[in-house]
This record gives structure tokens, C-alpha cells and sequence, in this order.
């Protein structure tokens, strides 16, 4: 049997912090754009016992849950010019609003404030252009499992972040699942690549595996049936394992078995992994040219 056992203990010392840093803030915390990322993120601060109270949204088109917040102290879309120095400004709209939404901002950056972004494709030099000088600035990259707390979340800070910011930053996007900082902004094209997009990469595989069950004589309701908890279980088994994918591979392959005649299908030169290659290559290009 396999366990999880230390890297539960290790998501919930993590989470303990994150936690302890939410629940300590006294400071404002501004959520710009409350949709499907910054919604799932501002769930997960309140989970973590961030209180409501510390917390600005600004967002056109609030969702009824976000009115009830508001309703209970949260404060939703007051003029900026209002709030006063934010302790953290995350930005979380579409990166397209981002020329004429984050010169707004302005009138919450203090000295203090640490500004993150979690826009795809925008840039530490775009940030720093369009918010006032020598701003703190954090750049994420989050994915979409963020929405049920268990995201993976790539950062990288300008230099002007402070420790005591930068732990703020790991308290705000661990509250949706991992958290890895990097130092080089250059290879957020391949994080985009690899964990930004792959979500879609892991649902397309339990479409194509239904439609290769059903094409080798499945009901098509039993092969979407059988797909869909073969890549979810064997996502949760991957979580919760410690052993890495090639040995959990290994472990369901008898040689000579059925699993090996497919592997030597999907193991070709020409197989999964010439294809993975050439997809990720394709969505890092795409990220560099989006980016500009
Ligand atoms: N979803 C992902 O998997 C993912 C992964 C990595 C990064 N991201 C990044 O996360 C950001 C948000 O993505 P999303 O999927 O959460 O998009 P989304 O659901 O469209 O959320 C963006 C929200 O911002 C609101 N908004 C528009 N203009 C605004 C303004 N001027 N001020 C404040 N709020 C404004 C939008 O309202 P309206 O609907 O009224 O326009 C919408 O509710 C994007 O930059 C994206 O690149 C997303």
C-alpha cells in the first residue's frame, strides 16, 4: 500500500502558516477581478480564516455569494480612492483589461504594498511601467484545480519584495493549493506551458480514452464512465503516492500484459511523449509571442 504521509504533513504545516499569516493581517487586502481564479482565491483566504472585513473586491459583475460577503463586511467595489494603502493588491482580471485596470490602482499602493499578478502573459516590466515607481511585485501563475484547493501556483518577484511580503504572497496563493517560486521570469512561458495549461491536457486524455473505448465496442456512457474515474483515481493516487510516475507506471505493467502492448503504442518514438514535446513547445511559443 502506498501513503501519502509526508506530504500531508508537509501541506498541513504549510496550510497552519498560511493560515496563522492570514489570521494575523491587519492590513487591506484588494482582490481586483472576483471570476473564476480570483473568486476560487478569495474562497480560499476565508477558508483559511482570513477575515472578510480586511478584504476589497473590486469586481463589475459580483456573484450572489459575493454580495452576501459584502453584506457581512466585505467591502465590494468602493472607489479606489477610499481604500487607503493596501497591504496586498492581487490582480486577477483578464490580462486584455490590464492596461486601463492596474494604472488604477495607484491610488491603493503605498510603500508597504505588495502587488500580485496573477494575468497571464503580463509581465514584471509591464507591471512595473503601469503601477508607480519601485512597486513590490510578485507575477503567479496559477491553474485551474485551484478551485477545489488544489492548484499548483509558480511565482517570481521583482527585487523590491521584502521576506515579510513575500510570505504574504505564500499565505495568499497557498490558500489554493501549491506554491513554487522561481527566480527567473523567463521560464514562466514553460510553466504557462506545463501547468497553466496542462489541466486541459489531462481532461482531453479521459475524452480520448472514452472515445477509444467506445470505438473498441463500449457503450459510449460506460467508456466515458470508465475514463473519467481511471484519470481522476489515478490522479488522486499520484497525489497521494510518494513514488514518482515512471514506478507507478511500472507497477500496473506486467511484461508481456495487456498495459505493456498499449505502453508500447504510447512509448514510441512517435508516441505521448514526441506529441507532449512538440504541444508544450507550441503553448511556450504561444505564451512568448502573447507576452509580446
Ligand atoms: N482560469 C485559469 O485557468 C487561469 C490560469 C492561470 C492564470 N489565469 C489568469 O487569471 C486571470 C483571471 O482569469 P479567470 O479565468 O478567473 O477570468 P474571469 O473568470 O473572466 O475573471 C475575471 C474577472 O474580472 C472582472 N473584471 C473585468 N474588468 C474588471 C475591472 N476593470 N476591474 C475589476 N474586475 C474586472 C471580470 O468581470 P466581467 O466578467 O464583467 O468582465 C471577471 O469577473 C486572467 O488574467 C488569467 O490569465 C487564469
Amino acid at each position: 500500500m502506498v501513503t501519502g504521509e509526508s506530504t500531508a504533513v508537509a501541506t498541513s504545516t504549510s496550510t497552519e502558516q498560511s493560515a496563522r499569516t492570514l489570521g494575523d493581517l491587519s492590513g487591506t487586502i484588494v482582490l481586483v477581478g472576483a471570476g473564476k481564479m480570483g473568486g476560487a482565491m478569495l474562497d480560499g483566504w476565508l477558508a483559511l480564516g482570513l477575515d472578510g472585513r480586511t478584504v476589497v473586491v473590486i469586481e463589475p459583475q459580483p456573484t450572489r455569494e459575493l454580495t452576501a460577503l459584502a453584506g457581512r463586511g466585505l467591502r465590494l467595489n468602493p472607489a479606489l480612492n477610499t481604500v487607503g494603502e493596501a497591504a496586498a493588491i492581487v490582480i486577477a482580471v483578464k490580462p486584455q483589461i490590464a492596461p486601463e485596470a492596474v494604472p488604477a490602482l495607484a491610488p491603493c499602493l503605498g510603500a508597504g504594498t505588495i502587488v500580485v499578478s496573477i494575468m497571464a502573459g503580463r509581465t514584471l516590466e509591464f507591471l512595473e511601467q503601469a503601477l508607480p515607481q519601485r512597486a513590490a511585485l510578485v507575477r503567479a501563475m496559477p491553474n485551474t484545480p485551484a478551485a477545489i484547493g488544489r492548484g499548483i501556483t509558480v511565482a517570481v518577484p521583482n527585487a523590491k519584495v521584502s521576506a515579510r511580503q513575500r510570505e504574504l504572497v505564500q499565505a495568499l496563493l497557498s490558500a489554493t493549493g501549491t506554491v513554487e517560486w522561481i527566480a527567473d521570469e523567463a521560464l514562466m512561458d514553460a510553466v504557462t506551458a506545463v501547468s497553466g495549461s496542462g489541466p486541459a491536457y489531462v481532461f482531453l486524455l479521459a475524452e480520448v480514452l472514452a472515445q477509444a473505448g467506445a470505438a473498441a465496442g463500449l457503450p459510449t456512457d460506460l467508456a466515458e464512465k470508465l475514463a473519467r474515474a481511471t484519470v481522476a483515481g489515478s490522479g488522486e493516487l499520484l497525489h497521494r503516492s510518494p513514488l514518482d510516475p515512471a514506478t507507478l507506471r511500472q507497477n500496473v505493467t506486467s511484461p508481456g500484459g495487456t498495459t505493456a502492448a498499449a505502453l508500447d503504442v504510447l512509448m514510441a518514438p512517435d508516441g505521448l511523449g514526441a506529441l507532449m514535446d512538440k504541444a508544450v513547445a507550441a503553448a511556450t511559443r504561444r505564451s512568448r509571442e502573447l507576452a509580446g
